[in-house]
């Protein structure tokens, strides 16, 4: 009877953790393609590349574009973020290992698509990502509470955990 119960217990937990590996919002395309990005998951990556900004997906920009910033990464937009080799063959890595090309998101075709045979130096350079963002204006993305279109997290609050359909400008 005990063990009965222990099992069924089990078997309930194990459903409910299945239930949950899979985002809410994933919503699949036609081509089995997902409305969602997955979230960036490498500590390292988090570690050195999320203090100053947005910890931005890897699905969102071209695996080229990834190496280049990596190794551009003394002149990162007017910082320099020293990144020893070692610590900068690991991130360069990941993400190119969790590239546009490889993320299985629908976004992540449409920015390669858009991006042609070019190399955006930003994912807000993107033409598609540009497309998507028109009606929002420059003063907009310059509010206080926004301070630049980098800062996906102001206005895509779930952001960082793949969700980009919900979007809302705050005031
Ligand atoms: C010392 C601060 C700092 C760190 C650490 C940092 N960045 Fe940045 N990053 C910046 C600044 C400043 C910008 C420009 C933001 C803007 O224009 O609003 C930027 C912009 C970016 C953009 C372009 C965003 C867009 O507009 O599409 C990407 C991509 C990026 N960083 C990736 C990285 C990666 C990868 C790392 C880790 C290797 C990293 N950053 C670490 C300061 C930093
Ligand atoms: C000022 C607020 C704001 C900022 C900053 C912003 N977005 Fe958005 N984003 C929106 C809004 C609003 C929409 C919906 C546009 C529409 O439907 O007309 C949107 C749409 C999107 C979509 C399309 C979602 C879909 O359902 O097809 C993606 C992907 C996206 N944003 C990614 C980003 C990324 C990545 C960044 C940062 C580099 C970013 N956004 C920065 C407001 C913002």
């Amino acid at each position: 009877m005990k063990t009965r119960f222990v099992i069924a217990i089990c078997m309930v937990l194990a459903s409910l953790s299945i239930n949950a590996s899979i985002p809410a919002y994933a919503d699949r395309g036609e081509e089995g393609e997902e409305e969602y990005m997955p979230p960036a998951n490498d500590p390292l990556y988090k570690e050195e590349c999320s203090s100053c900004h947005f910890l931005y997906l890897p699905g969102f920009l071209p695996a080229r574009s990834w190496q280049a910033i990596v190794k551009n990464n003394d002149k990162h937009f007017g910082e320099n973020l020293a990144l020893d080799a070692e610590t900068a063959s690991r991130i360069s890595s990941y993400l190119t290992a969790n590239s546009a090309e490889r993320s299985g998101s629908e976004w992540s075709g449409k920015i390669l698509r858009s991006a042609g045979s070019g190399t955006p130096a930003r994912i807000t350079e993107v033409p598609w990502i540009l497309k998507e963002h028109r009606k929002i204006s420059k003063e907009t993305f310059k509010r206080p509470s926004i301070g630049s279109f980098s800062n996906c997290g102001a206005c895509h609050p779930n952001g960082a955990l793949g969700d980009f359909e919900k979007a809302s400008v705050p005031k």
